[in-house]
């Protein structure tokens, strides 16, 4: 294996292969493998964007099968999952055939949970084209589907054997799922480097969109957030103890997302849903955790400035906190929550109250004087 030089990560489970050329490392790879069969899951956008991408970099591709599904959250679904394994079947899949996921975090969630069902369990690789599926998504093994509107209920860990990350994917993903990828690269710097934060700081959310991909600050970006995610995925693969700093602005942020799904034809993504659900996060930490009141305001104007507001209603309390209670991450009842005492310094496991809840929606809702409001179409 050391003749793959350009890994940037290596682990034990999953090598990841990261930069422009490193798609040119995926023959190698999936020949040690000895797949007797291999499969490509990709949606009706990656299969346009990205497949050719992939097909011109690898020859022992061009003939796997492909799986096509129609993207978006609600793809992520058992129902899928059922399709994609009668698939599988009807095609002569075998334990030792291989499914190849490219696309974003819904196809990497979905493609995962998918490969860890099939025959109890085939090798899966994960290629991401998203700015989320890259940064995030591919990596650490978290496999899942959605059940009704609560966000990756039923799902497992299961590692891939690989991931390869290549920005050229990027530069056909549309400018609103590029932001929402953002808001993961955010979450990981306010939880793991305080020199990184008050540099992005520096870049506002709508000109950082309008770097070119391959330039400037995104690889960077992109690479701190791989090595950070996986750091963390090493010492605590199962997400008992330290693994959930990752989840900073997520139990509000996974609320806000699945409520926006039963209420809306265009649901809010899910980054643009953690976005809000930091601001919320780093509100209770000023409240609870001794947050400075000059970095609540930075992160707060930071994103309010960049990523569309969802105005909470008080009517709408009582079914988030409902989601909320059910999210994977709180145990018994409780909210325990991720925050910060400053950039950087993640506390896990924190007790949240519904009043808190309340005092944070009410705080979100009074910084967004003047921003746009989320409504239909502004989210596509
Ligand atoms: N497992 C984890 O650890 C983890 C971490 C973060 C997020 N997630 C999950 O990831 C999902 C969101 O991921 P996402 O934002 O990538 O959503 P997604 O997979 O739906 O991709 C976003 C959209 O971009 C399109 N697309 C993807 N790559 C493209 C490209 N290169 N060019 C053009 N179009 C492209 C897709 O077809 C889709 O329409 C959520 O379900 C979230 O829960 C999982
Ligand atoms: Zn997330």
């Amino acid at each position: 294996m050391k003749k793959f030089s350009n890994r940037i990560v290596t682990t034990d489970r999953t090598p990841i292969f990261f930069g422009s050329d490193s798609l040119s490392f995926i023959d190698g790879f999936v020949r040690e493998l000895h797949p007797r069969s291999t499969f490509l899951l990709v949606d009706h956008n990656t299969r346009k964007h990205c497949l050719p991408l992939l097909l011109e970099n690898s020859k022992s591709l061009k003939n796997a099968h492909i799986i096509e599904i129609e993207g978006g959250e609600a793809a992520k679904s058992l129902e899928n999952a059922e399709k994609i394994w009668n698939r599988l079947l009807i095609s002569g899949a075998e334990r030792n055939s291989l499914l190849i996921n490219l696309g974003g975090g819904v196809i990497s969630d979905l493609g995962g949970f998918v490969a860890a069902g099939f025959k109890r369990g085939i090798s899966y690789i994960n290629i991401p084209t998203s700015l989320m599926g890259q940064a995030d998504a591919a990596i650490g093994g978290k496999t899942a589907v959605n059940l009704g509107h609560l966000k990756n209920q039923i799902g497992s860990f299961y590692a891939a054997k690989s991931v390869f990350i290549c920005s050229g994917f990027l530069k056909t993903l549309p400018l609103a799922h590029l932001r929402s990828g953002l808001a993961e690269i955010i979450k990981t710097t306010l939880i793991s480097d305080a020199t990184i934060w008050h540099k992005l700081l520096k870049h506002p959310v709508t000109l950082l969109l309008r770097e070119p991909i391959e330039t400037g600050p995104w690889h960077h970006l992109i690479a701190g957030t791989v090595k950070y995610k996986n750091s963390i995925v090493m010492q605590d693969y199962r997400e008992r103890k330290i693994r959930k700093v990752l989840n900073f602005g997520h139990t509000i942020g996974h609320a806000l997302e699945g409520y926006s799904q039963s209420k809306s034809a265009h649901p809010l993504m899910h980054g643009d849903a953690v976005a809000a659900g930091i601001i919320c996060a780093a509100f209770l930490s000023h409240q609870k955790a001794g947050l400075p009141m000059a970095d609540l305001e930075a992160i707060t104007k930071y994103i309010t400035a960049g990523f569309p507001y969802y105005p909470v209603d008080a009517m709408d309390v009582p079914a988030l906190m409902e989601l909320m209670i059910h999210d994977k991450k709180n145990n018994n009842g409780v909210l325990l929550f991720t925050l910060i005492s400053k950039p950087g310094y993640p506390l896990i496991n924190q007790t949240i109250n519904k009043e808190d809840i309340l005092e944070a929606f009410a705080y979100y809702n009074s910084c967004q004087a003047g921003s746009e409001q989320m409504s239909g179409s502004d989210n596509q």
